[in-house]
């Protein structure tokens, strides 16, 4: 593979190409065996627009499990840049849970209000089971107690783009993570 090029807004790579490519293979693997030794082979993945969609594709070619694949969307009211911890659902689920072993996927946990309100909701619909993967989680700016079943890297608490992630919905489709620079943002 070649070495991603960079982009003029971004500080620094903080996980390659190469290296998200690696991590979310062994992920997949880490992950299907988890269920397989649980004799499950059947699976609903819930994937949280947007910025997951980059992630959960390339999960679910590294999943041998059979996996149906459904989509949320969800905006925070409050603050344009932070999570308030209260969760409008702007797109639900077509498929029903109940029943259902659910994996749901996110790119980024950054205080967690999202995923706490989101796990909360899940549970209400009586799945079999609800696991989380999170490709990116920031210890420092977890504000709530969280069960992350499997998590891809654990980073700072910085202004992370690419990969499905973005600023004001720019930078989504760039290859890696990446540190956003400040004056980008300020
Ligand atoms: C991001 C991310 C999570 C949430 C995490 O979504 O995808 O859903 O923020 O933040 P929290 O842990 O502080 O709640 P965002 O609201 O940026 O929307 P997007 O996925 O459409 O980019």
């Amino acid at each position: 593979m070649t070495t991603s090029p960079s982009h003029p807004d971004i500080k620094s790579v903080l996980f390659s190409e190469e290296e998200i490519a690696a991590r979310v293979k062994a992920l997949g693997a880490e992950i299907a065996e988890a269920y397989k030794s649980r004799g499950i082979e059947d699976i609903v993945i819930v994937s949280v627009l947007k910025g997951s969609f980059v992630f959960m594709a390339d999960l679910v070619r590294a999943l041998d499990l059979n996996a149906s694949i459904d989509f949320m969307a969800v905006s925070s009211y409050g603050a344009a840049s932070k999570s308030s911890g209260v969760v409008r659902i702007l797109k639900d689920l077509d498929i029903e849970l109940e029943g259902k072993h659910v994996l749901l996927v996110e790119d980024v946990v950054d205080s967690g209000l999202t995923l706490h309100f989101l796990l909360r909701n899940l549970r209400n619909r009586k799945p079999a089971s609800l696991e989380l993967v999170s490709l990116l989680v920031k210890p420092e700016a977890v504000q709530v107690d969280l069960d992350i079943t499997w998590t891809g890297f654990d980073c700072p608490n910085e202004f992370l783009v690419g990969y499905g992630l973005d600023f004001a919905e720019r930078y989504r489709s760039l290859p890696y993570v990446g540190i956003l620079k400040p004056e980008v943002y300020a």
